[in-house]
């Protein structure tokens, strides 16, 4: 069965593009049915057509609170599969993690448990980390502290900046992301008492980014 996939993108939108090329190319059996935004202006909104696109701020909608809830209602009524935040730069409240718990996914820019948060190609600069990376984990109400499914790390190079670092990390997400979302499509991904199972076997350490074409 196809998955349904909802998408919540703040920014540019390049993993989604990802995910809509990977479905066109016959990759992924999956659909994309929404893709939910609180910047109106995200670039992200573009990649589809116009009646898949939903977008509010907290501040047309009355507050955060109120946000949430109108973002969670039509999440809900798009009848998603799986939600995926690709890019989605707001942290999502308690209340929306809880609703859609056990299939709410993030990618986020590095190999946690380190660079929980913003800036996280220039914080490994600075940390002298050797490597860096990418991770596709279950959302928690614990900011990028969820269980993680998998990991694709790239080598911080002599020379490098952020913005160098950013794109070399940008390239291992979009294979990275496919991995997990033809998994969870296949039904072969869960969640279960902050425990990531792959089919059925309980996943202690990260799956590496496989080698295998996008
Ligand atoms: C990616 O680096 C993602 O990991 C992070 O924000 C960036 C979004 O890129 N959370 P895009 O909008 O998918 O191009």
């Amino acid at each position: 069965m196809t998955a349904r996939l909802a998408i919540l993108a703040s920014g540019r939108g390049s993993n989604l593009q990802a995910i809509l090329d990977a479905i066109t190319a016959g990759t992924l059996d999956a659909q994309v049915i929404g893709v939910f935004s609180d910047r109106p202006e995200a670039q992200a909104l573009q990649r589809v057509p116009e009646a898949l696109r939903w977008a509010r701020t907290p501040k047309t909608c009355g507050g955060r609170d109120a946000f949430d809830a109108a973002l969670g209602d039509a999440v809900a009524a798009s009848a998603p599969d799986w939600i995926v935040c690709a890019g989605y730069m707001r942290i999502l409240s308690p209340g929306f993690v809880q609703r859609f718990a056990g299939r709410l996914l993030n990618i986020h820019p590095s190999l946690l448990p380190r660079h929980k948060g913003l800036h996280t190609h220039q914080r490994a600069l600075e940390a002298g980390d050797a490597e860096h990376g990418a991770s596709v984990h279950f959302v928690t109400a614990e900011l990028d502290g969820g269980p993680v499914i998998a990991q694709a790390r790239v080598p911080v190079l002599p020379g490098d900046d952020a913005d160098a670092l950013a794109a070399r990390v940008l390239a291992v997400e979009h294979p990275l992301l496919l991995q997990v979302l033809r998994l969870a499509a296949a039904g072969r991904l869960a969640e279960r008492d902050g425990r990531v199972y792959i089919d059925a076997q309980p996943v202690f350490t990260p799956r590496p980014l496989e080698s295998a074409p996008a």
